[in-house]
Order: C-alpha cells, then sequence, then structure tokens
C-alpha cells in the first residue's frame, strides 16, 4: 500500500516526521527546564533557604516527568524519542528573587513553545497530538501562576529583616497555596 507523505496516520507510525522534531525539541526544552530548577534548588540549598530549596528539587522531578510523558508519546506513535543534550545551565544566582523571576521569564518561553505546537498540530490536523498537547497548555498556566506568585510574596513580605526568612517559609507551601484558591 503506498501512503501519502503527508498522511499521519500509517501502518508504521501515527506522527509525522516534522511534528516528532518539534516534540523532540520540546523534550530538550523540559530537560533543560529540570536541569534549570535542579541548579537553582542546589543554589538554593547552598545559601539555606532550605524551603525554596524542597519546592525547588520537588519542580525538578516534576520537568523531568514532563519531559518523560513527551518521551512515552513519541514512541508509542511509532517515531524515537531522543534524550537531549543538557549543557549552559547556570549554578550561581544573584538573590532568591532573581531565582523566580528567571523561572517566571522560563515558563512563558515554554509556554510560547507549546503554543507552536499546538499552532502545528491544528494546521496540520494531527488531531491526537494537538488532545495531547493540552495537558502541557493547562499546566503551563499553573506554571506561570505559581512563579507570579513566588515573585507577590517579595513584593508583599518585603526583603528586609525576617522578610527573606518567611518569604523562604512561604515558598515552600506554594504548591499547595496554588491549589487551594484553584
Ligand atoms: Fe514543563
Ligand atoms: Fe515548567
Amino acid at each position: 500500500m503506498k501512503t501519502n507523505e503527508k498522511e499521519i496516520v500509517t501502518l508504521k507510525r501515527s506522527l509525522l516526521f516534522d511534528t516528532e522534531k518539534k516534540l523532540n525539541k520540546q523534550i530538550e526544552m523540559e530537560g533543560k527546564s529540570s536541569a534549570y530548577y535542579l541548579s537553582m534548588a542546589s543554589w538554593a540549598d547552598m545559601k539555606g533557604f532550605t524551603h525554596s530549596a524542597q519546592f525547588l528539587y520537588d519542580h525538578a522531578e516534576e520537568e523531568r516527568q514532563h519531559m518523560l510523558k513527551l518521551f512515552r508519546y513519541i514512541n508509542d506513535a511509532g517515531g524515537h524519542a531522543v534524550q537531549p543534550e543538557i549543557n549552559g545551565i547556570r549554578h550561581n544566582f544573584n538573590s532568591l528573587r532573581e531565582v523566580f523571576e528567571l523561572i517566571l521569564e522560563h515558563e512563558i518561553e515554554v509556554t510560547k513553545s507549546i503554543n507552536l505546537i499546538v499552532d502545528h498540530c491544528f494546521v496540520i490536523k494531527d488531531f491526537a497530538t494537538f488532545s495531547f498537547m493540552q495537558w502541557y497548555v493547562t499546566e503551563q498556566r499553573e506554571e506561570e501562576t505559581l512563579a507570579r506568585r513566588a515573585l507577590e510574596l517579595f513584593d508583599i513580605i518585603g526583603e528586609e529583616g525576617v522578610g527573606l526568612w518567611t518569604i523562604d517559609q512561604e515558598l515552600g507551601k506554594l504548591h499547595s497555596t496554588v491549589e487551594e484558591i484553584k
């Protein structure tokens, strides 16, 4: 049976090569996110921000799960998920606030990247991948909210005196706080 190159579902696979390439790029982004959060966690730990460190360690693990979800999707569809090269991860930061500012900037970049994949899937009518990616769309909205809430803590509490200590305590509770107000 001769199949059209543009046919998404064939006997061997249900993913266009172009889409597979885009999903592998997203794997790289999630892998980098995981490494970035881990590096931030270690810095926070070293500086004595133990609650923030725990939040960041946990988040590094979450990002790894985001990456693995894509691994399974690509391979289940007959493609080949590729372990990305991870380099250029920053290890030192100027302040705890800077860490969370960088997180927000980074998460916005991830959202843009996911939106491009969703748009691509819509255009080529790959509705299975379009549907699969909706999980990431929702997840990104939550992650941006987390980062924004974190930065608000610095503004509301202030960093003077025991401020930074209190902010660290509150950052440790961030996951449950955002869950509660949802
Ligand atoms: Fe992610
Ligand atoms: Fe993320």
